[in-house]
C-alpha cells in the first residue's frame, strides 16, 4: 500500500478517498454536471477605514461578544471616507505590502486576542485556491492556515487530488485572524478583511477557488444558500470559477458526506482540467 493509502486509511477516508478512477471509487452520488456561473460576483463591501479606527457598517456586526471591546460608534463620513481609502490602498498592494498591511491590521475587534495574523500559504500563483473561513488555535500559534486536525485532512484530500501544500494550491481564509473560541467570524470582521482577500485573489489568480463551508462559500458569492445547495455546480468569484464544498471540520463529525466531498473534488479536477485544455496550459 503506498504511504498516501495508509495516510488515507489512517484518517478513516479509504477507500472513498482512494484516487482516480472514479469508475472504482466514486461514491453513487456522482459529480453533477457543469453549469453556467450562476452567481454574481461577491459585492465589494464598504469596509473598514483608517488602520486604527473601526470600520463603518461594522458596529452591530462585529459588537464584540467574547473579544471585550466597547461599543463602535455609527460611522461618520469621515470614517466612510476614510474606510474608502484604506480599500483603494489594499487593492494597489503588493505581495509586501498586502502581507504587512494584514500583519499590522488593526481594523476588527478580532485583533484584540490573536496571537497572530494568518495570511495564507502555498504558490503565490497557484492555479487552485483553498478558502476556509478563519484560523482556529493551532493557526493562531503558527500563522499557517490549517495545520490542526481539519488541516490534516485538507492535506489529504489534496492528495487524493494530487496536490501537496505549497505546490500549484494556496490555502487561505476568509478572516485572518481567530475569532475567539473557535465561533463563526461575524459579517462585520469577514467585511474588514474582504479588501485583504480581494487583493490576495487577484494577485494569486487562480484558476479555481474551492470554497470549503457555508462561511466561505456566502462570503465569496454573497449568498446565504446552504453548501448542498451550491455543490456540484461552478459558480464565480470575480470571474474565477468557484466550486462549494464541505469545510474538512464538518466531514470530520460527518462521515456519511465525505463521499459528497469525494464526488465535489472529482468536479473540481474535471473542471480544472477544462480549464487547464481552454487556456492550453496548465
Ligand atoms: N478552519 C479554517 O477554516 N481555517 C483554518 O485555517 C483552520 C481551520
Amino acid at each position: 500500500m503506498s504511504r498516501r493509502d495508509l495516510m488515507l486509511e489512517e484518517m478513516g477516508l479509504s477507500p472513498v478517498w482512494r484516487l482516480r478512477h472514479e469508475s472504482v471509487d466514486q461514491p453513487s452520488e456522482a459529480a453533477p454536471e457543469a453549469e453556467p456561473p450562476p452567481s454574481a460576483p461577491a459585492a465589494v463591501v464598504d469596509v473598514p477605514q483608517h488602520a486604527a479606527r473601526r470600520p463603518p457598517g461594522t458596529a452591530a456586526a462585529t459588537a464584540p461578544r467574547d473579544v471585550g471591546s466597547e461599543a463602535v460608534p455609527p460611522p461618520s463620513s469621515d470614517a466612510n471616507a476614510d474606510e474608502q481609502a484604506r480599500r483603494q490602498a489594499i487593492s494597489r498592494m503588493d505581495w509586501d505590502a498586502l502581507k504587512a498591511a494584514v500583519a499590522n491590521c488593526v481594523a476588527c475587534p478580532l485583533q484584540a486576542k490573536r496571537n497572530t495574523t494568518v495570511f495564507g500559504v502555498g504558490d503565490e500563483h497557484a492555479p487552485w485556491l483553498f478558502m476556509g473561513e478563519g484560523p482556529g488555535a493551532e493557526e493562531d500559534a503558527t500563522g499557517e492556515p490549517f495545520v490542526g486536525q481539519a488541516g490534516r485532512l485538507l492535506d489529504n484530500m489534496l492528495a487524493a487530488l494530487d496536490l501537496k501544500r505549497g505546490e500549484g494550491v494556496y490555502i487561505a481564509n476568509v478572516v485572518k485572524c481567530r475569532p475567539p473560541n473557535n465561533r463563526n467570524p461575524e459579517s462585520g470582521e469577514m467585511k474588514c478583511c474582504e479588501p485583504y482577500l480581494a487583493r490576495q485573489i487577484e494577485l494569486i489568480k487562480p484558476k479555481l477557488i474551492v470554497a470549503m463551508g457555508k462561511i466561505a462559500a456566502s462570503h465569496l458569492l454573497g449568498t446565504d444558500a446552504a453548501v448542498a445547495s451550491l455543490r456540484g455546480r461552478v459558480h464565480e468569484y470575480r470571474g474565477t470559477p468557484l466550486i462549494v464544498t464541505y469545510h474538512p471540520a464538518y466531514l470530520l463529525r460527518t462521515l456519511p458526506d465525505k463521499a459528497k466531498a469525494w464526488a465535489d473534488l472529482c468536479f473540481a479536477r474535471d473542471k480544472m482540467q477544462a480549464l487547464i485544455e481552454a487556456t492550453g496550459k496548465s
